[in-house]
């Protein structure tokens, strides 16, 4: 580990966390950049509605990477916040840069947006084995806040076109 701390988990366990943790932080960093991209490059009718909600979904996720990072620190890690280590950790696909109209950047942020989940979702208990609730709460509480902005963006995807649900 890189600090010595008096919490009370093992290095080793601390280690396999940070690890953890560094991996959704890559994603989130991603993430957040992805939605920076959305919100600047957006077009058409729907243009100032889509920028200002792809604004507030990047602010949400910055609050994921604050709180990534913070826990990494707090079991005596480096979080490592360079965008070099972000672009070569982060499993999310490579942004669509023909993305124009606001169907395509929605389908984009809503891929993005769901890769995170599915990471979060996992490292829940991954973390648990592990021993750390408390890391694992917080994969928990990041995993149920992507799942709203999920949410938020498709609901305007199904505005602008969806198939109907058939019961
Ligand atoms: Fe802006």
């Amino acid at each position: 580990m890189a600090y010595t701390t008096k919490i009370d988990l093992p290095p080793l366990v601390r280690e396999q966390l940070v690890r953890l943790l560094q991996q959704r932080l890559n994603d989130a960093i991603d993430l957040a950049a992805q939605l920076k991209h959305a919100h600047w490059n957006v077009k058409g009718p729907q243009f100032f509605q889509l920028h200002q909600v792809f604004d507030s979904v990047h602010d949400e996720v910055e609050g994921a990477v604050d709180g990534l990072a913070k826990r990494i620190a707090a079991l005596g890690g480096v979080a490592d916040g360079r965008l070099k280590t972000a672009v070569k950790g982060s499993s999310l696909a490579e942004y669509p840069m023909a993305a124009k109209g606001g169907a395509a950047h929605l389908d984009a942020v809503s891929a993005g947006l769901s890769r995170f989940g599915e990471g979060l979702r996992q490292d829940i208990d991954v973390a648990c084995h592990l021993g750390d609730a408390g890391t694992s709460h917080l994969f928990a509480q990041l995993s149920r806040e992507s799942d709203q902005l999920l949410w938020l963006i498709e609901a305007h995807l199904c505005d602008i076109g969806c198939t109907e649900a058939r019961s």
